[in-house]
């Protein structure tokens, strides 16, 4: 019979790779901690609509790459492309501003989108993030970049890049948008075909198109650091005066947009040069009127989220360990039937002991008993056959030291924890 394969853009994330994730998902819950955010849980899905109006209907992810269905009630339902849009419902719904004029959240998910698939880009990836909301100062800003550099840097993730622009408020942004589609219309016919849909619609998005000969051309467009309102501008300005007290270095983009509609004025962009074309491995910025769009309270907020998986790849190109290496307390090596059977009785003891222990399931030789002790990087080795029975004693191999010992079966567990101290 066929078997049944995983879905294209997927990943299994086997018992080799969790120690992996559960080391950088602790870390990032410490940093979490650290900066005082708690942590939300959303459903896996959401209606459609809170992503059309929270995203923007232009954007790719809500116009391509959303796996959206019909349930059996015929309501149109999407499996969340992103966090942001659900934390802000959530915090609308729930009133989480009548507790405190600032909450401060943040998650870890898995999110969906149908892109097309290749190294760093799935359709089911994971997100970490943070999203402050309730504050329109440009301290809010500084403090989710710095939080997210903090992180970084607890992963032991040196070469990441900070990229800043501004993208200004509807206002300035609309006068701009102007401005650039007269310098683009000049010269349309020499844009990827992409970029001459994105025209109408959507034109600032051109400016972040990765087709070579389009970002040539955009190397002259007007930039909207140019065209930024009074107020916008001396955001902008009091954000990066923040960033360069903290000695949080960044490359200031004028290209960069970001692929969602909701931001207003600052946006920012991690990358890292250990991957290839997908080198964002964190994205984010401020979105004062997205709660309004969705039809609650205006609540000005930013937020980030850096994509696990790729953070994942720049670590192991970094050649970073991030959590424990497994290792076993106990080996309980057997040998014959009556050893066996009191073999169970023993690891029984030693595990509510809180030893983390093993033994044997296949009847193996002592050798081989051995050899899988070895593989599993047990401390102890403790066998028991019919002499240790007689003698009421295990014969004990501490690996690390390479030394056999005896240890009355009376005095086994008290042995293990003074060994553990
Ligand atoms: P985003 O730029 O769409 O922003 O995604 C953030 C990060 O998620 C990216 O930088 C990337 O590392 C990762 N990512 C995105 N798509 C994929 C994919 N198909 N496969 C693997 N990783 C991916 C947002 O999602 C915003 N909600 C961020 C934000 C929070 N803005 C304000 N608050």
């Amino acid at each position: 019979m066929k078997q049944i394969r995983r879905i294209k853009g997927t990943q299994d994330i086997l018992p080799g790779q969790v120690r992996q994730w559960t080391g950088l998902e602790e870390s990032v819950r410490t940093i979490m901690e650290i900066y005082n955010y708690e942590e939300l849980r959303t459903p896996v899905f959401e209606f459609t609509e809170l992503f059309a109006r929270g995203i923007g209907q232009l954007t790719d992810i809500v116009s391509k790459e959303m796996y959206t269905f019909l349930d059996r009630g015929k309501k149109q339902l999407t499996l969340k492309p992103e966090m942001t849009a659900p934390i802000i419902r959530s915090y609308l719904e729930n009133k989480l501003y009548a507790l405190s004029p600032v909450n401060k959240i943040f998650y870890l998910a898995p999110l969906f989108r149908q892109e097309n698939p290749q190294a760093g880009r799935l359709r089911q990836f994971h997100q970490f993030g943070a999203e402050l909301l309730g504050s329109a100062e440009p301290h809010a800003d500084v403090e989710i970049i710095a939080l997210t550099m903090h992180i970084f840097q607890s992963f032991g993730l040196k070469d990441v890049r900070l990229t800043l622009n501004s993208v200004g408020d509807p206002v300035c942004r609309e006068s701009y948008r102007t401005i650039l589609k007269d310098y683009i219309r000049t010269r349309l016919n020499e844009y990827c075909e992409d970029c001459q849909r994105r025209f109408e619609e959507n034109p600032m998005r051109i400016l972040d198109c990765k087709n070579a000969s389009c970002s040539a051309l955009n190397q002259q467009a007007p930039k909207i650091a140019d065209h930024l309102c009074e107020d916008c501008r001396s955001h902008f300005t009091e954000v990066r005066r923040q960033l360069d007290l903290l000695e949080i270095g960044y490359e200031l983009n004028p290209f960069l947009v970001r692929g969602l509609d909701y931001y207003t004025r600052t946006v920012f962009e991690i990358l890292s040069d250990r991957l290839g074309a997908q080198n964002a491995i964190c994205g984010g910025g401020r979105y004062d009127l997205l709660a309004e769009e969705l039809g609650g309270t205006p609540t000005p907020a930013v937020g980030f989220a850096a994509g696990i998986e790729r953070i994942l790849i720049a670590l192991e190109a970094a050649e970073i360990e991030i959590g424990d290496t497994p290792r076993l307390d106990v080996f309980l090596v057997c040998l014959g039937d009556q050893a066996r059977e009191q073999s169970l009785l023993w690891l029984q003891r030693i595990r509510q002991a809180g030893f983390k222990a093993d033994g044997d399931f296949l009847g193996r030789s002592v050798k081989a008993q051995f050899r899988e002790a070895n593989r599993q990087n047990a401390r102890f080795v403790l066998v028991l056959g019919e002499d240790e029975l007689t003698r009421k004693e295990f014969s004990v191999k501490l690996m690390d030291q390479g030394q056999q010992i005896t240890i009355p079966f009376a005095q086994v567990i008290d042995s293990l924890k003074n060994y553990n101290n």
